[in-house]
Formats: C-alpha cells, sequence, structure tokens
C-alpha cells in the first residue's frame, strides 16, 4: 500500500523537481507554494516513505516473533532482508534531493560512516559520492538511484517475495497436535475474508496517511550550505543507532563489525533456530513470552546505564594509553559487550530451564530493545557536540543555536 502511494506520489513530484544543485531546492519551494496540492504530494511521498521502514521493520518482528523465518521460508527471509535494505536505501537516497541544510548534512553524516570500511571504504565513498563530497553529482547519483534502481529493485523482489509466501505454503500457521485439531481448525477462503479485511486496513492506513499530511508538513530547512554544518550534525533517524555507537566504540567497530555481524545473524537465524515445533506461535510459548518480557526490562535499564557509565566514568582510551585505540577504544569494549551478552545467554537459559530457541529469542528481543534504545538515545538527546543533555534542552539548544 505505501509503496503504490510512493510511486504516485513520486512520479506526481518528478513533474516537477529537477536533480541539479542549482534547482533542486527552488523547485521544493515552487511545488510548496505555487503547485495545487503540490504540499500535499510532497507531505504523502515524505511521510509514506519513513512509514514504510517502520511497517517493514514491524513486519520482520511479526515474521520473527512467530517463527515464520523457519524452514521452509528461509529464503523468503533472506528476500525480506534484502527489501528492507532496499527500502532504507530508497529512503536515504530521497532524503538528498530536497537538497536543504538537513538532506546535505544528513547525508554527508550517513555517507561518511562508509569511509570506516577497511581498504576499500573510502573507494567506495567516492563512486557512491561520484567525487570526494557531496555535489551535484551525488545529487544526480541519488536521484538516479532513487527513481529508478532502487524502485525497479523492490518491485522485482517484492513479486518474488510475494510468490514465494505462496510457494512455501501460505503465512505460518501453529501446527495442529493431532488429527483432531486439525479437523476443528476452520478454514476459510481468501476471497472473501481475507481480501476484505486487507482492504479495510488499506483504506484505515490511507486516510491515517492522508490526515496526517494534511496536518504535518514534511521538513524544509535553508539552502543546503557546504561552508555551514548544523550542530549537531546528525545522519538520517534510521541510522542514529550506528552514529550512537560510534560516540562508544572504535570507528571500525560501530560503523563495520557490529552492524555487519547484526545483519549476519539475520541471514543466520533459520539456521541458529531451526526448531519446527513451535512455528506459528507467538513468542514461541508461555516461557517465551516471559523471557521476552525479562529480557526487555533488562535491555531498557542496562543500555542507558551504559551509555552514561560510557559518558561520565569509563574511559578506555585514557586507562589504557600505551595500546592503539582500535584496542582500547574497539576491542577491549566490545569484548566487555560480549562478555555481558554471554552472561545473559547463560543466565536466561539456567534461570528458565529454558530450549536454545527460546533463549536466542530472549536475547534477540535483549539487542532489538538496545538498538531502539540508542537510537532514541542518539535522536532525542544528543545536543550540540553530541553532547548528552535532555530533551527540551536539545530542542532549547537548536533553536539558540
Ligand atoms: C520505497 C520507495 C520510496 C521511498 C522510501 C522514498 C522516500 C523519499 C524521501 C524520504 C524523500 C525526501 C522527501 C522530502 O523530504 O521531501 C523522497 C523524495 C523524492 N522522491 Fe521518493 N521514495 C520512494 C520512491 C520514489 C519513487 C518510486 C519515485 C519516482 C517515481 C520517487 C521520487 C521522488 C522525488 C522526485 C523526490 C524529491 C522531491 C521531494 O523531496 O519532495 N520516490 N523520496
Ligand atoms: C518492503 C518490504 C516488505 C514487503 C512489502 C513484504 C510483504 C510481505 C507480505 C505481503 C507477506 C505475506 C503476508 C504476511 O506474512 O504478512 C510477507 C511474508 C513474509 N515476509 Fe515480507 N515483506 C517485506 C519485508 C520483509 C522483511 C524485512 C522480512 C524479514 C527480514 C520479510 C520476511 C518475510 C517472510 C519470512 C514471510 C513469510 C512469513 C510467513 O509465512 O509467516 N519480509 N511479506
Amino acid at each position: 500500500m505505501l509503496m503504490t502511494v510512493l510511486l504516485a506520489t513520486g512520479v506526481m513530484l518528478m513533474f516537477t523537481y529537477t536533480p541539479s544543485p542549482s534547482q533542486a531546492y527552488n523547485d521544493i519551494l515552487n511545488l510548496q507554494t505555487n503547485v495545487w496540492f503540490g504540499q500535499l504530494a510532497r507531505n504523502l511521498h515524505h511521510w509514506s516513505g519513513n512509514a514504510m521502514i517502520v511497517v517493514a521493520f514491524l513486519h520482520m518482528l511479526r515474521v520473527f516473533f512467530t517463527g515464520g523465518f523457519r524452514q521452509p521460508r528461509q529464503f523468503n527471509w533472506i528476500l525480506g532482508i534484502v527489501l528492507l535494505l532496499l527500502t532504507v536505501g530508497a529512503n536515504f537516497t530521497g532524503y538528498l534531493l530536497p537538497w536543504d541544510q538537513l538532506a546535505y548534512w544528513a547525508i554527508t553524516v550517513g555517507t561518511g560512516l562508509i569511509e570506516y570500511m577497511p581498504f576499500v571504504g573510502k573507494w567506495v565513498q567516492t563512486v557512491i559520492l561520484g567525487g570526494p563530497e557531496v555535489s551535484a553529482a551525488t545529487l544526480l547519483n541519488f536521484y538516479g538511484l532513487h527513481i529508478a534502481l532502487i524502485p525497479i529493485g523492490l518491485l522485482a523482489i517484492m513479486s518474488f517475495h510475494f510468490w514465494r509466501v505462496r510457494k512455501d505454503g501460505g503465512v505460518v500457521i501453529p501446527r495442529a497436535p493431532d488429527e483432531e485439531v486439525e479437523k476443528k481448525v476452520k478454514r476459510v477462503v481468501t476471497i472473501p475474508y481475507l481480501v476484505t479485511r486487507e482492504l479495510v486496513v488499506a483504506l484505515v492506513l490511507m486516510a491515517a496517511l492522508l490526515v496526517f499530511s494534511m496536518v504535518v508538513n514534511a521538513p524544509l530547512e535553508e539552502l543546503a550550505n557546504p561552508d555551514k554544518s548544523p550542530n549537531p550534525a546528525k545522519a538520517p533517524w534510521y541510522f542514529m543507532g550506528i552514529q550512537e555507537l560510534l560516540l562508544h566504540f572504535h570507528p571500525l567497530i560501530a560503523a563495520l563489525v557490529i552492524p555487519a555481524a547484526a545483519l549476519a545473524a539475520l541471514v543466520a537465524l533459520p539456521y541458529l533456530d531451526a526448531d519446527l515445533d513451535s512455528v506459528g506461535v507467538w513468542f514461541r510459548s508461555h516461557k517465551g513470552r516471559r523471557m521476552g518480557l525479562a529480557a526487555t526490562g533488562i535491555g531498557l535499564v542496562v543500555t542507558p546505564l551504559l551509555v552514561v557509565a560510557d559518558e561520565y566514568i569509563l574511559d578506555f582510551a585514557g586507562w589504557l594509553p600505551s595500546l592503539p585505540t582500535l584496542i582500547s577504544n574497539g576491542i577491549v569494549p566490545l569484548a566487555i559487550v560480549l562478555l555481558l551478552l554471554f552472561g545473559f545467554y547463560d543466565g536466561m537459559k539456567k534461570r528458565f530451564a529454558a530450549t536454545n530457541c527460546e533463549t536466542i529469542q530472549a536475547t534477540f528481543i535483549l539487542l532489538l530493545v538496545s538498538f531502539i534504545t540508542l537510537t532514541i538515545i542518539g535522536i532525542w538527546f544528543r545536543g550540540p557536540g553530541m553532547a548528552l543533555m535532555w530533551p527540551w534542552d536539545v530542542a532549547a539548544a537548536v533553536v539558540g543555536h
């Protein structure tokens, strides 16, 4: 549904938009003031683009928590991961297009993360930017990716994804314990039962999106100025978890090792957790639910504590001055986090006398809650100089600036 809205409004935007630094910003201003319903079209595109990341992420959680990634759906799970990456790519390339201060600096910070890849980082960054920094070439690159390559990729893989859902026997349902129960399971046909519900959901979503876009405008700051960096300069919101990690770990660990490990773990999940008995059961079991709740509580308390401890107390680089920072600021804190994680895994498994599958789920929930907490801290609790402060102080400082 969101993809359809994005396609329709995206094509409308193309009628008034020119991807050049001297034109883009004025085109957006013109769209917002002189074009009938131009602001509405932009708002719909902007909010659908952000909502699609949230919705794809929520769908991934639904699949995870019902065990929908397991055999025979492993391959569709991986297609899903590609879809999520493409959706983020679509949002990221779209982010630059208005060519205002927000766009310019968020993309500068966001693409700055690529540089930390060993050996090839600088080269990859230059290819993506079309030069050493965000420029006219970047705008044109991003435009091409945004309006053609990524949408085509998304549509192609989505079709494959939907076909696989049917090929794999439809959406997961709990296994019936025996034939007696199997006979009592009420089966309904897709049309009209499922399709009617989907239509209702689509209409409610569309109405909500429309009302939201009538009330809240997509942000637009001043024209991009490469000489005047805002303070703080933040990446797009969905990368703020990584930007927050950069404040605590050596860049190689924060921008590369941790995200790559997270991605590898997602791809490997169907092979790590292959228990077929709990497929289709939300949170695996009664025990799985209790462990999930415990993991959420621990994540919500421990993550901010670690952030605050690292901000004010921990100083590995100062304590271990003779070591290279990759070790003192990278390997050492990473080892501590991994130890805590193993402690958590082992402790939970013993405390709840749980299966591997239930414990993997609890660990996933802990990491998920930590990631969301880090993202929230990065978005709302970091002010000028990326100093830790309360959200109202951040707001006051940014307005003052
Ligand atoms: C998953 C798909 C897509 C996502 C997530 C997405 C996201 C975005 C975002 C976040 C922006 C910046 C909006 C703003 O701040 O105003 C944007 C701008 C834009 N998008 Fe997309 N978009 C998608 C698909 C498309 C498609 C298919 C087209 C064209 C056919 C398109 C054309 C445009 C144009 C022309 C702009 C610049 C105008 C503007 O910034 O208001 N987009 N997109
Ligand atoms: C643009 C993004 C995506 C779209 C439009 C999409 C769409 C869908 C739809 C319509 C279904 C069938 C209905 C349902 O199960 O809810 C489905 C199933 C599925 N999706 Fe996605 N999906 C997307 C992203 C993802 C992601 C990010 C993942 C996981 C990483 C994923 C993994 C799966 C799996 C494994 C199934 C089968 C689940 C089952 O049978 O219960 N998808 N997807």
